[in-house]
């Protein structure tokens, strides 16, 4: 078998002209324009990159982009005080917080400081519990939703399926599994202490992968017509790879999304989605269709 290739870049851009068309119809109807203000502390060359491309597709999708950069050895007070300016401003509809942020600053601390209808990322510990106890008005962390976008386009139902997710961090791998559950799949959260983690995965229907290891999982431990999401963007000497070793999976998988073209350019994609989503909400309109889970 060889599997078909899912498409994320091509996804993603459709899901930018459906948001931008809806911004447009905010503006025209009501005379709103959604604001993202994104907060980048320190020089992080990685951080530069995607915060420069957040800013340009937020403009892209006709919203207003608020870029805030402070030196990296800005204080807690100064960052939060920050916080506090955009919690108030009625301009900024979604806060993001780029992280990891340097070592000196409490990142827990900053993150539950952006107000929770602000909280775009999904990380507070507000909208973490909602996601994980079913509440509806939960932002929902862009790139779980964006595997989540892919996986429903792809699979229609997900109710019943064995998904694996190989990783726990609070940024992908637990509200991946808190996602899926919600869908009625069942999940499996693997991690690097998981025994024989092999074995686990050939048991999955869906398989995402976000571990942070370049290539790590191999074609045999995927189950023949299994759909694998790699959430995984590794810089190695061959370039960029994902956590899954695609060549090999490929053979073996029902579908397989690409790195680099697969999830990457679904977590901007779905940022926007949750600005417009914070937009609408915080001035009293229905969610926008189709961008909330
Ligand atoms: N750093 C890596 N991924 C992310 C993300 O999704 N949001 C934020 N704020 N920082 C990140």
């Amino acid at each position: 078998m060889v599997a078909q290739r899912i498409d994320g870049k091509a996804f993603a851009a459709g899901l930018r002209a459906k948001i931008a068309s809806q911004v447009a119809a905010l503006k025209d109807e009501h005379g709103i324009t959604p604001g993202l203000a994104v907060v980048l502390v320190g020089d992080d060359p990685a951080s530069q990159v995607y915060v420069a491309s957040k800013g340009r597709q937020t403009v892209e999708a006709g919203m207003n982009s608020y870029e805030h950069r402070l030196p990296a050895d800005a204080g807690q007070a100064e960052l939060l005080a920050l916080i506090g300016r955009l919690n108030a401003d009625p301009a900024v509809h979604g806060i993001l917080v780029q992280l990891p942020l340097p070592a000196h600053i409490d990142e827990n601390e900053i993150i539950n400081a952006i107000a929770v209808k602000k909280d775009v990322d999904g990380f507070s510990v507000a909208n973490a519990g909602r996601l994980a106890t079913g509440q509806r008005g939960a932002m929902v962390p862009c790139t779980p939703l964006g595997c989540l976008m892919l996986l429903r386009d792809h699979l229609g139902d997900l109710s019943g399926k064995n998904a694996v997710v190989i990783g726990r961090s609070n940024i992908v791998g637990k509200p991946m599994g808190a996602l899926l559950l919600g869908d009625s799949a069942t999940v499996t959260v693997a991690h690097s202490r998981t025994k024989d983690l092999p074995e686990v995965v050939r048991g999955a229907d869906i398989v995402v992968a976000a571990v942070g290891r370049p290539e790590m999982i191999k074609g045999d431990w995927i189950k023949p017509g299994a759909t694998v999401i790699d959430v995984g963007i590794n810089r190695t000497e061959k370039g960029l790879v994902g956590d899954v070793d695609y060549a090999s999976a490929a053979e073996v998988a029902g579908a397989i999304t690409p790195v680099p073209g697969g999830v990457g350019p679904m977590t901007i994609a779905c940022l926007l989605a949750n600005t417009l989503t914070a937009c609408c909400r915080s001035n009293g309109l229905p969610d926008p269709e189709g961008l909330t889970p």
